[in-house]
């Protein structure tokens, strides 16, 4: 494709992308559990509104635009007061979770060489329920991630964190709620081993910031601590582009005050341009997300948080014994807030998933781990409050749909298991092709039907799974006309 010569119509593009769209899954419909958090169109029209306004405007230089570092501090000081960081917490905003985990690890490590500057190695420890962030910020900054386990409520084991510690250690992590099990880990007790070594201690409450937040304002009960309130937190991430209902391209990044965000900035002296520090890993970025989080927290204030926690809340102890009063499915422990995780204790995962698909909903595969076999996960938001009934009457007839096809795995299948297995020893670009026809791919496009995509997955090692994955993606994103 090339561009063409003359440029078209402002109507002839929105036809365009309204067609793209089309190949879209329309969220506005309730039936995804997963990416999306609408919380209503009035919110989602104030969102739009104040980022267009400041579409264009650009936070690199704020003594050229002081709208948007007033906006930002206010919306940090918002957030630090949910999380009752005191007069002392600062933070800044990044364009997501990741963004922020990426800045609490770079900050930890920035600390530990001003401190030390003979330290060379560099270790993170974390509980083997956390999000992928860390791995990723680990990757990017040459961190150790040390990864310890999880005690039966699929929650960090406290002692096995002090046993991990050691002089290269800089952070502990800690999940406030892990994603994949929606439960808070023992962040007090962490907490005071963190102390004890005079460690960072980082929450992810990427998730928990807002929803763990207003359930304890809204005055839930039995709302488990995770916030600035514990000794011995020193950092907080907190997405407002999830539950914050505001728009993508948003988190905030708390410190316990500001001698530990120091070690988050960025300066350069040494090239030849203007002069340059940059509190996040962007330079220039649209202004968009910080007066987006600022309208939508100003418009909903306390009362209409708290009333949306409310409602989510409600809706995801619907689904939750809904799920477990269908036979031949299990939650995943005891999730303390919105987003839980089930299995199938009779039939697959894999066709169950394929079968809701089918049915128009949209949940997440997870694969298996060291604590559950593979299983099936759900975000739920304000939207799924009217969908409680029907989902669960689909998940039923979807459960006995998949029962009757039976756990046992069809000998053709296992066969194509093994196949891929095979030629995933050795991932040439020749092999790499014939595994994706085998799997279903042609032109760049995704089958329709995932259970054997997923159920191969499970079984390839960890190594496997991530270079496939790679090159999958890197395919994935060229230009394919036939698509
Ligand atoms: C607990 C948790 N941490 C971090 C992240 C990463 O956030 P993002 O996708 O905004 O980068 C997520 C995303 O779902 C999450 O659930």
């Amino acid at each position: 494709m090339t561009l063409n010569e003359k440029g078209i119509s402002k109507r002839e593009i929105f036809t365009q992308l309204k067609q793209k769209q089309t190949q879209d899954f329309d969220w506005r419909t309730g039936r995804i559990f997963c990416s999306v958090y609408p919380a209503g169109k009035e919110i989602e029209e104030i969102a739009k509104e104040a980022y267009t306004m400041f579409l264009t405007e650009n936070p690199v230089d704020p003594t050229l635009f002081p709208s948007l570092r007033d906006m930002e501090t206010e919306v940090v000081a918002m957030c630090s007061d949910v999380l009752q960081g005191g007069k002392e917490a600062v933070g800044s905003l990044t364009t997501g979770g990741t963004e922020s985990i990426l800045l609490a690890i770079k900050t930890a490590k920035n600390r530990a060489k001003a401190l030390n500057p003979t330290q060379t190695e560099f270790e993170i420890i974390i509980p083997y329920s956390i999000h992928s962030a860390f791995f990723k910020a680990c990757d990017y900054f040459e961190v150790k991630p040390v990864v310890i386990p999880l005690t039966e409520d699929f929650k960090a084991d406290a002692k096995a964190v002090e046993n991990a510690i050691t002089n290269n250690t800089i952070l502990i992590a800690a999940s406030a709620p892990s994603y994949v099990f929606g439960v808070v880990d023992p962040i007090r007790e962490i907490g005071e081993i963190a102390i004890k070594n005079n460690l960072l201690f980082h929450i992810d409450a990427c998730i928990g910031g807002v929803v763990l937040g207003f359930n304890r304002l809204a005055g839930m009960k039995n709302v488990p601590e995770f916030d600035f309130s514990i000794p011995g937190v020193t950092s907080i991430s907190m997405d407002l582009h999830k539950y914050g209902y505001t728009a993508k391209g948003c988190s905030v990044l708390m410190h316990k005050d500001k001698t530990y965000r120091k070690h988050q900035y960025y300066a350069c002296s040494e090239w030849t341009g203007y002069t340059l520090v940059n509190p996040t890993i962007l330079s220039t970025k649209t202004g968009g997300p910080i007066a987006a989080a600022w309208a939508v927290m100003k418009f909903l204030g306390q009362d209409g948080y708290c009333d949306i926690s409310r409602i989510t809340m409600d809706t995801t102890a619907r689904f939750i014994s809904g799920i477990n009063a269908i036979d031949g499915l299990k939650v995943v422990g005891n999730p303390e807030v919105s987003l839980f995780s089930f299995t199938t204790t009779k039939g697959n995962p894999y066709d169950l998933f394929d079968e809701l698909n089918d049915k128009g909903w949209f949940v997440q595969f997870q694969l298996s781990n060291d604590y559950c076999p593979a299983n099936l996960h759900l975000t739920v938001s304000k939207i799924h409050e009217g969908l409680v009934d029907e989902f669960l009457l689909d998940l039923k007839t979807c459960v006995e749909k998949v029962q009757k096809k039976g756990l046992v795995k069809k000998t053709t299948e296992k066969v194509t298991i093994e196949a891929v297995k095979k030629l995933a020893q050795n991932l040439s670009p020749e092999n790499f092709e014939k595994i994706g026809k085998i799997l279903g791919f042609s032109n760049g496009k995704v089958p329709e039907k995932l259970a054997l995509i997923n159920r191969i997955m499970d079984v390839l090692p960890p190594d496997t799974v991530r270079n496939t994955l790679i090159d999958y993606m890197n395919d994935f994103y060229t230009l394919n006309e036939e698509r």
